[in-house]
């Protein structure tokens, strides 16, 4: 068991946040770039929000959720998410479980419970995460932090392409609607919410591709790692 002077030196670049804003995308392609695992951190939050759901238990009861996070059999391996041996990497995505991730996520009782499990993923040569209190809260040691974001209408019309392209259907309007609700509660919690540190680095994606994010990312991890 590595203790915590040996994991500080293994490096992370913490990427946070709003819905759809492709940071999720973003990451990856970094952890790729430098070879380092990548943990998404969001997906712990739906899976909370998943077996609620499935044991009727509900979004808004703070206690029940907290025990119930502490004990989650969860496995990731490769791209896929297991639970209690179940594969669940879809069910988890879906709109519902986005809105259910965003409010169970509201409870401080949940991120306490999930502490030592995201801390876990530190793993040498490095790590790639993203979600909402990667640089503030999780990892405030990162190396590089970055606060990826995008308009709310940009993002909107990004997932309802996405969308679209799946051929599913798809409302702007109620997509629009729902990164709007999602955003508020996110950043308005009063635990952990969204936020630009001052030592992140803003990116601005309404009018950039992402392999320029993650070009702009790859660079901004190399001038850190120049720094005395
Ligand atoms: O990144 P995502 O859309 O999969 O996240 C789903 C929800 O989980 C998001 O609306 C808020 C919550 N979340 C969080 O509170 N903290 C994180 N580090 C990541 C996600």
């Amino acid at each position: 068991m590595a203790n915590n002077s040996t994991l500080s030196t293994i490096p992370v670049i913490a990427i946070d946040g709003p819905s759809a804003s492709g940071k999720g995308t973003v990451a990856q392609l970094v952890a790729e770039k430098l070879n380092f695992h990548y943990f998404d951190s969001g997906a712990l939050y739906r899976i909370v929000a998943f077996e609620a759901y499935k044991n009727n238990i509900e979004w808004n009861d703070a206690e029940m959720l907290g025990e119930l996070a502490k004990n989650l059999k969860i496995q990731f391996s490769r791209n896929e998410i297991y639970l209690d041996g179940e594969r669940i990497t879809e069910a988890v995505r879906s709109e519902e479980m986005s809105s259910g991730a965003s409010q169970v996520a509201t409870h401080p009782q949940v991120r306490n419970a999930l502490l030592d499990l995201q801390c876990s993923f530190r793993k040498a040569p490095g790590l790639v995460v993203d979600g909402r209190d990667m640089g503030s809260v999780i990892f405030k040691d990162a190396v590089l932090k970055i606060f990826l974001t995008a308009s709310v209408e940009i993002r909107a019309e990004r997932r309802y392409k996405q969308l679209i392209n799946k051929g599913l259907n798809a409302n702007y309007a109620q997509i629009l609607a729902d990164l709007q609700s999602r955003d508020e509660r996110d950043s308005w919690r009063s635990a952990a919410p969204l936020i630009q540190t001052a030592d992140a680095l803003l990116l601005e994606t309404s009018k950039c591709s992402i392999e320029e994010a993650v070009k702009l990312v790859l660079n901004a991890y190399e001038i850190s790692n120049k720094k005395p």
